[in-house]
């Protein structure tokens, strides 16, 4: 009776956002959204399962050892613990660590990766096979909508069709197109407003409807520059969309601002890259940092030169992945790979 497993699943980065819920506790959002699936950004978890009846617990796995969970943090994995199982039908207890590769509330999508490693490790821990549809539905009942993307690998549309209720489906798998994503550090630090108070506001944005009206023409034009593997036609509408997402933020009651001087300056040197030909587009998430989106050719180019910006601290080459899989090790014995 001693279920034990270990997933990494990755962290997403949204082309068109999901902004706005009409249920936030469970993440029943206001628009569908499209993402990529990322590769190097991802939470390793362990889930083991423990006796009937028994308490669960949540920890950090650290360089150090392991470390009790607190906070709202600890609350929300409690919470999504005692749904799991609810849905298994079980009243075993669950022991969870987990480790973020990237930092965490930054604007990386930690939420997504923690919650789609949580419920993927918990179903497998408790031996109970699940479909990545249902395993969407799940980490988005987390209260992480961006979670049900990054159960799923490559490129992936969520809700699939009009029913907001309804799972996420794969556009395309990852090895459709090698697209890399470079992440400019400018903040490590926990962002001020979470993205549950950034739902909560943006219907008080006066540009929130707007953007409504303009969300399905978006997200047909990235569903096809996917298939067709078109950056040129990709890039505008993803780099438009970041930015109509943080004007609604910052025009919100109370007004959020994600930004730090560094966001504006890495904003800028992508715009000027362009002009000398380089293929690279801006999308931020709710945080400071920046994502920059580009081929395998430009990749090397594009993260040179924006490493040596004022204010950037460092830089994640990532990209393009494959979704959450099962590993070897346990985060218990402090290590997993
Ligand atoms: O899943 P949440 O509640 O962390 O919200 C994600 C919000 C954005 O990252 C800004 C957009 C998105 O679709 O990932």
């Amino acid at each position: 009776m001693s279920g034990e497993c270990t997933v990494a699943a990755p962290a997403n980065i949204a082309f068109i956002k999901y902004w706005g819920a009409t249920d936030l506790e469970q993440a029943i959002p206001c628009n569908a959204s499209i993402s990529m699936t990322l590769r190097e950004c991802v939470s390793r978890t362990t889930v083991r399962a423990l006796g009937a009846g028994v308490a669960d617990e949540v920890w950090h796995a650290t360089d150090t050892g392991l470390r009790a969970a607190d906070g709202a943090f600890r609350d929300r994995a409690l919470a999504h613990l005692a749904r799991l199982r609810a849905w298994a039908g079980t009243d075993r207890g669950l022991a969870v660590a987990t480790r973020n590769s990237f930092p965490a509330d930054a604007g990386i999508a930690s939420s997504a990766a923690g919650f789609a490693a949580l419920t993927v490790a918990t179903l497998g821990a408790l031996e109970i096979d699940a479909t990545p549809q249902e395993l969407s539905i799940l980490a988005r009942r987390s209260g992480s909508g961006s979670a049900s993307r990054s159960v799923m690998g490559g490129y992936v549309r969520w809700p699939d069709g009009d029913d907001a209720e309804a799972p996420a489906r794969q556009l395309a798998p990852a090895a459709h197109w090698d697209l890399r994503d470079v992440v400019v550090l400018v903040q490590t630090g926990a962002k001020g407003v979470s993205s549950l108070d950034g739902h909560r506001r943006a219907a008080s944005s006066p540009h929130y409807e707007r953007r409504q009206t303009l969300t399905p023409g978006r997200l047909a034009t990235v569903s096809d520059a996917i298939a067709a593997r078109d950056l040129d036609r990709l890039g505008p509408v993803i780099e438009e969309d970041a930015i109509e997402l943080h004007l609604i933020a910052m025009s919100s009651n109370p007004a959020i601002f994600y930004w730090c001087p560094a966001t504006l300056r890495v904003l800028e040197a992508v715009r000027q890259m362009r002009r000398r030909g380089i293929e690279a587009w801006s999308t931020m998430d709710a945080g400071a940092n920046v994502h920059v989106i580009c081929s395998p050719a430009a990749e090397e180019a594009v993260a040179a030169e924006l490493e040596e910006l004022d204010g950037v601290y460092g830089i994640i080459r990532d990209g393009v992945g494959e979704g959450p899989q099962a590993i070897v090790g346990s985060l218990f014995d402090g290590a997993a790979s």
